[in-house]
């Protein structure tokens, strides 16, 4: 095999048949791991940590040390994005994010998008620590937040039960939170094409928050947006390929990978495996679904689970992933056991 073909991740994402399913995980550096608690506590904050590329890098390998999985994710956050902009930013601890409020014109116009790249020229650096430090199998993804996620954590300055300012803002259309979502759009594109241009080989964008959207909104807030950043990013010459995780659609997932021309979809965990198999996998790779909560409890019905899963969906059209990031407190053994099923239910 030569070193393409060795890369299962970017194989299913070339609509080519891959050696073995890919699996990584949603936020698979992060503080279940021990080893990262430690190098957390080097660093300082956990932003700290985001900006030191000798660390950030250490910590986006850390989980291809103990698992057998086929891609690494560029240790950062969606939020860096606003901060760059010139939003406060800081993460306190138990409570996370804490941003300056984004919630008129003069505050949308204060916010810079000329410098977002020299502002993040670290996390640049941190894609050059990583890129040879990883085996021949093992795809490097970069990433961003898509404008309406994280155009909510500017507008509730962090993380809110309903997010109802953003949706207020959103639905009564006002012109200060289309001039929002455009800015995070150019910026978004600015940042992605730098990441590529530092080595990472995938790009996926996340759209946590979709779910917020009623039908009628999606297309303009999750969708165009979204596909903006993609078209930008294409005419620019760039072109990896793009996961979308527009979490929460449900059967809107089928016009999100009609309107935007992705490779792949992210999707949740309360999207049943049979509806995927018969409405999406034959346009489009999809990438999940595993409750995480599943993974954190671990016993027979995490087994059972994922191969209900891999069951309907083809190894050729499945990237092996979560419907949302690992829980803090998941057991690592249980994440073997997850690698472990999956190989041994594809025979690999
Ligand atoms: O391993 C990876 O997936 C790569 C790194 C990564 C992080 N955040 C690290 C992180 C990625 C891709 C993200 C994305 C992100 N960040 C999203 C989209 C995905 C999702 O979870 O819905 C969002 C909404 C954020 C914003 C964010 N960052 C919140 C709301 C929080 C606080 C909640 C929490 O889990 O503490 C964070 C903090 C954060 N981002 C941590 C990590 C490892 C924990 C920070 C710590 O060490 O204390």
């Amino acid at each position: 095999m030569n070193s393409s073909n060795k890369k299962a991740l970017l194989n299913v994402l070339a609509n080519k048949k891959p050696h073995r399913r890919p699996i990584w995980f949603m936020r698979q550096a992060g503080r279940y791991l021990e080893e990262y608690r430690q190098v957390r506590k080097t660093a300082g904050s956990f932003l700290d940590l985001c900006y030191n590329p000798e660390l950030a890098a250490e910590v986006t390998i850390q989980p291809l040390k103990r698992f057998d999985i086929d891609a690494a994710i560029l240790f950062s956050d969606i939020l860096v994005i606003p901060q760059a902009m010139g939003s406060d930013l800081g993460f306190v601890q138990n409570e996370g994010p804490k941003l300056s409020t984004t919630r008129s014109m003069s505050d949308v116009k204060k916010l810079e998008i000329d410098k977002v790249n020299e502002f993040l020229s670290p996390v640049f650096e941190t894609i050059k620590n990583v890129k040879p430090e990883l085996a021949d199998h093992v795809s490097f993804i970069g990433f961003c937040g898509a404008p309406w996620t994280v155009a909510t954590y500017m507008i509730e300055g962090g993380t809110s039960q309903d997010r109802f300012l953003s949706k207020k803002a959103a639905f009564s259309g006002e012109a200060w939170f289309d001039v929002l979502i455009e800015k995070l759009v150019l910026a978004s594109i600015d940042y992605l094409e730098a990441q590529v241009n530092a080595g990472v080989e995938v790009l996926q964008i996340f759209d946590s928050w979709a779910s917020d959207l009623p039908d009628m909104q999606r297309d303009k807030y999750c969708y165009k947006p979204i596909a903006k950043i993609v078209n930008g990013l294409r005419e620019r010459g760039v072109t990896v390929p793009i996961i979308g995780f527009a979490k929460g659609l449900g059967a809107g997932q089928v016009d999100f990978c009609g309107q935007v021309d992705l490779q792949a979809i992210g999707v949740e965990s309360s999207l049943p495996v049979n509806w995927i198999k018969n409405n999406l996998i034959d346009n489009i790779v999809v990438q999940g679904n595993l409750d995480p909560v599943l993974l954190d409890i671990g016993g027979p019905g995490l087994k059972e689970n994922i191969e209900h899963i891999i069951s309907y969906i083809p190894m050729d059209r499945h990237i092996f992933n979560l419907g949302h990031g690992v829980r803090q407190t998941t057991d690592i053994a249980h994440i073997h056991q997850m690698v472990d099923t999956v190989r041994e239910f594809d025979g690999v």
